[in-house]
């Protein structure tokens, strides 16, 4: 074996000592003992999970390279446990054609901490089939939020068409299929108001109505219980964010707070919670949005919607499975297996064949979170306080990218296209 790692780990029987031993950057072998091997990592003191995917960051390159890229996002996502992460096309320009994917896929390699997938967007313009076994995933928006790259309601139908014939799972924005009212927005009230759940119920169904049988469809940052069982009943999967979980519009978070779609009230956070917690949704995923202080500075109506997220998601969750607001193989479920298995990469999961990506965590040691020890480049957190638990060590495909809150790795992401097989 190359590496061996020997801690107790989260296997499908359950938490178990064990040598997790990895040869080719793969789980060879996991067994009770694994004596001979080239490196040694003693964590028997630690739990050993597998690390954390996520399928919904904004690491904003190119053109917008103020606000993070990939060098400080992978940074943030591999330091707080994540090892995978799917970038979104809404980037200057849109990644759309197959020559902006590879264009972005060879600007993230070499400067990519974690490994990574893209999603190319979908909208009218985009020929889909060019992009069929290399893009990672499409996206498409349903509704207007940064980016303005919004479909019409009209469209949807012949785009599920589209995705479908390129076989490659489609990421959904549903957020609302009729123009909004031009209200302005004084505070986190008034945008949820503005923007209310309604909006997203109506989105989600004209999107999830329309959906081919076998096509991969993945709704994005879904708010309400209501709209996971629409989800669910139509054969998609979806994803929730650890801020609609965590944060709500009551609390005084100002534009810090803003993101779409927006904060909704307590009981509706809480019944989010309860639906995770019975097994509803799919995914957390962070919807990592950085935007600079200075914009968030702005009025309330003018700053930009979006917050940073890549760095605390495996954290903050880790924290809720130590506060038992959810079990340690539900968080596996949602930040690992489910959202490898939607875009069909091997990992997620402690088990032979899987990419050795793991995490080394102590669940007895919380910690408030401190935006300043974080490292995206927007140098800010809406969580800022929060307790969490990061973990103490990280490795990529048994290269240990990441320690005590600091990166001791190499810039090694590789890029997994395809669209998998789901
Ligand atoms: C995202 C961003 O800033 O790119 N903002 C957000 O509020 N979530 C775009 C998006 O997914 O809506
Ligand atoms: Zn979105």
């Amino acid at each position: 074996m190359d590496v061996v790692i020997e801690g107790k780990a989260l296997l499908d029987s359950g938490l178990t000592s064990c040598c997790i031993g990895i040869s080719d950057g793969r789980i060879a072998k996991i067994a009770k003992t694994i004596s001979i091997a080239d490196r040694r990592y003693d964590l028997s003191n630690l739990l050993l999970l597998p690390a954390g995917i996520d399928l919904h960051v904004h690491f904003r390159e190119p053109g917008m390279t103020h606000k993070e890229d990939f060098n400080t996002g992978s940074m943030s996502a591999v330091v707080g446990g994540t090892t995978f992460v799917m970038d979104m096309p809404n980037t200057l320009p849109a990644t759309r054609s197959l020559s902006d994917l590879k264009e972005k896929i060879e600007t993230a390699s070499g400067k990519c901490y974690a490994d990574f997938g893209l999603a190319a967007l979908l909208d009218s313009r985009t020929n889909a089939e060019s992009l069929a076994g290399r893009a990672t995933a499409l996206k498409m928006y349903v509704g207007e939020t940064t980016g303005g790259l919004g479909v019409r309601q009209e469209e949807i139908s012949g785009l599920l068409g589209k995705a479908a014939a390129a076989k490659l799972p489609l990421m959904v924005h549903a957020e609302h299929t009729v123009p909004l009212p031009e209200i302005e927005e004084t505070d986190l009230d008034g945008h949820d108001r503005h923007r209310s759940d309604g909006y997203e119920h109506m989105a989600a169904k004209a999107v999830c109505g329309n959906k081919p049988q076998e096509m991969r469809l993945h709704l994005l940052h879904v708010t309400t219980a209501r709209v996971l069982k629409i989800a669910r009943e139509s054969g998609s999967t979806a994803e929730i964010t650890p801020h609609h979980l965590l944060l709500d519009k009551s609390m005084k978070l100002g534009t810090w707070g803003k993101v779409n779609p927006p904060l909704r009230s307590k009981s509706t956070r809480l019944k989010l919670w309860e639906a995770l917690a019975s097994g509803l949704g799919d995914t957390v995923g962070s919807d990592h949005s950085p935007h600079t202080i200075a914009e968030k500075e702005e009025d309330f109506d003018a700053a930009p919607s979006g917050m940073p997220g890549a760095e605390t998601r495996m954290p903050l969750m880790l924290q809720a499975v130590a506060e038992r607001r959810l079990d340690i193989a539900q968080l596996s479920r949602y930040c690992c297996r489910r959202p490898a298995e939607i875009i069909g990469v091997p990992k997620g999961q402690l088990k032979e064949g899987f990419d050795a990506d793991i995490i080394a965590v102590d669940l007895r040691t919380g910690a408030k979170i401190s935006a300043d020890k974080l490292h995206s480049k927007c140098g800010w957190s809406a969580f800022d306080g929060m307790r969490a638990i990061f973990p103490r060590a990280v490795f990529l495909r048994g290269e240990k990218v990441s320690e005590a809150g600091e990166i001791v790795g190499e810039r090694a992401g590789r890029y997994f296209g395809g669209g998998g097989s789901g």
